[in-house]
């Protein structure tokens, strides 16, 4: 197709071609898998060559990948890294070679700012303090003692989401994070260590940094003869719609929303940075948060 019509019927150009290289983290849980395919999809409808790798769940095939789409020199690579520190080298390379970086939901921590364009993705310090909201306002009177679930150690998803979460519950007498332990976002690994930290302490509310991990915890919880949503209480970060599904039932608690649907602004995004155009350092992405009746509402179109 070589271009659109107007109304008025005078033919404009389609949108030039060019190509995107994309390193993703893995598939460590469904909200992951929902984002590649919304990149994957969007790429398609944006005139966009998509060259994809999967990190695996680690940085030194992030590195690679990087380093042979460079090698394949690319116009534009993106990525989502697995880990804050340690990426100066590689982005140097890709710098060096004139291409540009676009960083995808997670950030890095780096001195140079010039070795990447924007960082595109949810505000994660923001998410963790609504969770906490949430359990300031649910507290009743006390106390609540709180086992925390955190992502992937040494990303910034997880430490963000972290710092937002304590910050919220700072200075609130009826509250005390009795244990935090990493699950990796998968639901495997909120299975194990809620299982561990079940056996260990006393626990009145659960965050998870993610839905898979929460799910991981529920089946935990129900294991050990608990009811989850009511001797647990459970909030969490993503709205999947399998952890959509167990709030409208009651089984979990609180939801607060990180969309993965971020392919058509990614694709908006790398298309300017290809044309030269100045870019925001940060873009972020519009959520929500869903008690049990507004999952209820949202559940039957909620695509991921
Ligand atoms: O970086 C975003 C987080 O990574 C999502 O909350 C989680 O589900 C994913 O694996």
């Amino acid at each position: 197709q070589d271009g659109d019509r107007d109304p008025g019927g005078t033919p404009t150009p389609a949108a030039a071609r060019f190509t995107l290289g994309y390193v993703q983290t893995g598939t460590e849980s469904v909200w992951r898998v929902a984002q590649t395919r919304s990149i994957q999809e969007a790429a398609g409808a944006a005139n966009v060559d998509l060259v994809f790798a999967d990190g695996q769940g680690r940085q030194q095939i992030q590195a690679d990948a990087i380093r042979s789409l460079i090698e394949r020199k690319v116009d534009v690579i993106a990525f989502s890294p697995v880990v804050t520190l340690g990426w100066d080298t590689v982005l140097g390379e890709a710098k060096a070679a004139g291409i540009p970086v676009v960083l995808v939901d997670r950030a890095v921590e780096t001195g140079d700012a010039s070795l990447y364009r924007s960082v595109l993705g949810s505000d994660y310090a923001a998410e963790g303090r609504k969770a906490g909201e949430w359990v300031v306002w649910t507290a009743g009177s006390g106390p609540v003692n709180i086992a925390e679930l955190r992502g992937t150690t040494g990303s910034s998803v997880a430490d963000d989401r972290s710092r937002g979460f304590t910050a919220a519950i700072a200075g609130d007498s009826r509250l005390r994070v009795v244990v935090a332990e990493p699950g990796d976002f998968t639901r495997s690994g909120g299975e194990e260590r809620m299982r561990v930290m079940l056996a260990r302490f006393p626990i009145d509310v659960v965050f998870a940094h993610n839905d898979d991990m929460a799910i991981g915890a529920l089946r935990a919880i129900e294991a050990a003869g608990h009811t989850p949503g009511t001797d647990i209480r459970i909030v969490s970060v993503d709205g999947v719609r399998d952890a959509m599904t167990e709030l409208v039932a009651g089984r979990l608690n609180y939801i607060v929303e990180c969309s993965p649907l971020l392919g058509p602004q990614l694709m908006a995004l790398a298309r300017k940075v290809h044309g030269g155009e100045t870019v925001p350092a940060r873009v972020a992405t519009e959520e929500t948060t869903f008690d049990q009746n507004q999952a209820r509402a949202a559940l039957p179109g909620r695509r991921y």
